[in-house]
């Protein structure tokens, strides 16, 4: 049985213009896991590995962070921090419109205007000094390979703030930290993309063609089911742990902060994130079968090292470059047998490897013309026939 959660009612939920603020239900399948001591062996050989989320709920006990879950004392500490802040930019980029300039605010004043109805977000902000000297260093920045670098970065949004379905192109895995606030996540394995219309845009192909943020609350649950998902109301406190390739749609359930610590990759997932210049479903499939470094099997060996060839080659130009390593992922995916180079499920399929096809003419060099014989006539005025 679903679990329901109301937002909390802000201080106030009415609108510039007078309009209400929507509050949506939240009807969660609340099937992910929660575990407290993970050591980063049982996280990397249980979870990371093997793709399977999981919520870890100790992580902050006990130390100066645990005060920032109670968000009057986050702003009492951290108000003064400047934060940029901007439209939902994959819901832009889905629109086609460009990226806007972020206006700069302080945190105390940003939190004023979400709990007032605003609908802006601070995304993908890389963590400031000031937050991340309250934070305990994180027990799994020694995964994955040495030669790598981990990330951080903080979010803030409010209720009726989502993030579109999507999975992220660097290929890391992901450790969520709820700082204050509630906030739902929905997380889908690589393996059902074929479900999720993806790719249909080229300029955002990491996205799905679903609007989970437009459904109803059980058409969502309906549909959750039917791609085999995990979901969660995550709580202040709390980490949930993104699988690398794992798809993830979230909605802001309350006025939240959050910041993740992106992890190093293993070797293979670094290449393919780094080498290849664009990102695909394909990719994502591709990345999906070398997650666990230790279980790479022969097809996906030598899909690797077909990949590690074609990317050290040399081509005319960029474009053509990036043309041929998409096609080739393409035709790894489907020599590998991947469900995402199976027949269509949706007109996002058909559409994307057009796309594809029209990419590869476009970079193809243009054919030459038929050769010429110079004769002391063609290089004279033209005679008419
Ligand atoms: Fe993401």
């Amino acid at each position: 049985v679903p679990t329901t959660f109301l937002p909390r009612r802000a201080a106030s939920s009415t609108l510039p213009g007078g309009l209400t603020r929507p509050t949506r239900r939240i009807l969660t399948l609340d099937n992910i896991e929660r575990r407290s001591r993970l050591t980063p062996e049982v996280l990397d050989h249980e979870h990371l590995r093997r793709g399977r989320p999981v919520i870890i709920t100790d992580l902050w006990k006990g130390t100066s962070a645990e005060a920032l879950c109670d968000p009057r004392r986050a702003v009492a500490a951290l108000g003064h921090m400047p934060l940029p802040v901007g439209p939902n930019l994959i819901e832009e980029f889905l629109s086609g419109r460009e990226r806007l300039e972020s206006r700069w605010v302080s945190m105390a004043d940003f939190h004023g205007e979400l709990l007032a109805g605003c609908r802006d977000m601070v995304l993908e902000h890389d963590v400031p000094e000031e937050l991340e000297s309250i934070l305990p260093v994180s027990p799994y920045l020694d995964l994955g390979d040495p030669d790598d670098f981990w990330v951080s970065q903080m979010f803030m949004a409010g209720p009726g703030s989502y993030l579109h379905l999507h999975f992220d192109m660097d290929l890391r895995h992901v450790v969520m930290h709820q700082v204050f606030g509630r906030k739902r996540y929905v997380l889908v394995d690589a393996a059902q993309t074929r479900k999720l219309g993806a790719g249909a845009v080229s300029s955002v192909p990491y996205t799905s063609a679903m609007y989970l943020q437009n459904f109803s609350p059980e058409d969502l649950v309906d549909f959750l089911r039917y791609v085999d998902a995990w979901d969660c109301v995550l709580q202040p406190g709390e980490a949930l742990v993104i699988p690398a390739t794992t798809w993830h749609y979230v909605e802001y359930v309350d006025v939240a902060m959050s910041l993740n610590v992106r992890l190093a990759r293993n070797h293979h997932l670094r290449y393919l994130a780094e080498a290849v210049p664009n990102t695909s479903v394909e990719l994502q499939a591709l990345a999906h079968r070398l997650r666990d470094e230790d279980d790479v099997d022969i097809r996906a060996r030598t899909a690797f090292a077909s990949l590690v060839a074609a990317a050290t080659r040399r081509y005319a130009d960029d474009d053509a470059r990036g043309a041929a390593l998409d096609q080739l992922v393409a035709d790894l995916a489907g020599g590998m047998g991947l469900d995402i180079a199976a027949p269509p499920y949706q007109v996002a399929d058909v559409v994307r490897r057009q796309l594809l096809v029209d990419q590869t003419a476009a970079a193809a060099p243009a054919p030459a013309l038929p050769r010429r014989r110079v004769s002391r006539q063609a290089t004279g005025p033209r005679r008419r026939r």
